[in-house]
């Protein structure tokens, strides 16, 4: 038996949601460009979970069905409330609270496609609402109802703020939303066609993939990435904190990928955005200092940014609080879990590899008090 650590190049199983082909990321093969130039995430929710981009009234289904399903049982706003520790993460937050949804849908274990597509669209309705409705908590505020005339994006946005969006933001994000939207076999996404793949419940599967995406090494790295800008400050302090931290061997978040290693084609768009959001915010230090970084670990160690990192200077410039960003990147994502849950379930089989046993041999029992 032979092993590859971390699965590295590993092919684990077919899909067509989406593909990472020499560094080109596509949706049901649409190029990521096209789509973040062009679509709302709507339509790229409706394009993941249906093969093909929505026609007028389709799309126009969609966005009620998802501001219909937006609210959320007034019984998990209140256990959100009686969560013992404020303090606690908001992707821990959300995981609990994502698994709480599945006791107030009598349908969470009925097996057939037609309930899991409805399922699909309760949860990618209500995610967003939970993020913010447990924001607001912790700040001592009532959750906000959702409106059913703002769209996907400014409803987060409504919800989380109370004052309804400007078309800057609302397009910033809805873009944002875009581009995290599916990512071919990533960790979260691998996770959640394992734990479905048992045939268990699409809940079950979103909620292991948020215990995924919680990581630094995956959906994590956004809020570390905000985390460092605001540690070094201001420009000038760039090139001595990362001087330090490649020395020191330490990882530079939001730089690297398993899988792109001439870029990642999301981070272009995001740095465009961080640019833009930053000059209107009269804030441009953050994206100055992003670039200044960006150019010192691109030249001296050649990794070149991923999704993650220009995407905290553009929610920071956005006015959200950074353990919003991967609670908002799992909003994102979701459509792509669920895209991926619903084509496990079409052709399923059990994923149980195997692991190459490097333990001790031939041990043989010693009772207790022989040890
Ligand atoms: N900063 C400094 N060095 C790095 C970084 C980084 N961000 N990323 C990789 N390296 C180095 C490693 O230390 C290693 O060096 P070595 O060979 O001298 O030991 C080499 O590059 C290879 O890196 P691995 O960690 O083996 O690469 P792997 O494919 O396992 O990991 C990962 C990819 C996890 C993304 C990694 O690049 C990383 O930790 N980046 C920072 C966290 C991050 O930004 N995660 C978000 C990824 S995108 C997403 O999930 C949404």
């Amino acid at each position: 038996m032979s092993t590859t650590k971390g699965l590295e190049g590993v092919v684990a199983t077919t899909s067509s949601v989406s593909s990472i082909i020499d560094s080109v990321l596509t949706y049901q093969g649409y190029d990521i460009d096209d789509l973040a130039d062009n679509a709302t995430f709507e339509e790229v929710i409706y394009l993941l979970w249906n093969g093909r981009l929505p026609k007028q009234d389709e799309l126009d289904q969609l966005t009620k069905d998802l501001a219909d399903n937006a609210d959320i049982p007034q019984e998990i706003l209140d256990f959100m409330k009686a969560y013992p520790n404020k303090d606690v993460h908001p992707m821990a937050a959300l995981r609990t609270a994502i698994s709480s949804l599945a006791l107030y849908d009598d349908q969470a274990d009925v097996m057939d496609e037609q309930a899991n597509r409805l399922k699909a669209i309760r949860l990618q309705a209500k995610i967003p609402t939970l993020v913010t409705a447990f924001s607001r908590i912790r700040e001592g505020k009532d959750p906000i109802t959702p409106r059913k005339d703002l769209g996907f994006a400014a409803n987060f946005l409504y919800t989380l703020t109370g004052e309804e969006p400007d078309e800057i933001a609302i397009n910033a994000f809805d873009k944002a939303l875009v581009l995290h939207a599916d990512h071919e076999l990533n960790a979260s996404t691998f996770t959640a066609r394992v734990c479905v793949a048992t045939l268990s419940d699409v809940y079950s599967g979103v909620t292991a993939a948020i215990g995924a995406l919680k990581g630094p090494l995956h959906g994590g790295a956004n809020e570390a990435v905000m985390k460092m800008l605001h540690e070094i400050g201001e420009v000038e302090n760039v090139e001595p904190y990362i001087r330090r931290a490649l020395d020191n061997k330490e990882k530079i978040m939001g730089f690297g990928h398993r899988v792109y290693k001439n870029g990642d084609p999301r981070a272009k768009h995001l740095r465009e955005m961080s640019k833009k959001l930053t000059a209107i915010t009269g804030e441009p230090k953050w994206y100055e200092m992003s670039i200044k970084i960006d150019e010192m670990v691109t030249g001296e160690k050649g990794l070149l940014p991923n999704v993650d990192f220009y995407s905290a200077s553009v929610y920071h410039s956005l006015g959200i609080k950074y353990d919003l960003f991967t609670p908002i990147f799992a909003v994102s994502r979701t459509s792509g879990w669920l895209a991926h849950i619903l084509e496990q379930y079409s052709n399923n089989r059990l994923i149980r590899p195997r692991a190459e046993y490097v333990g001790p041999d031939k041990q043989v029992y010693v009772p207790i008090d022989q040890r």
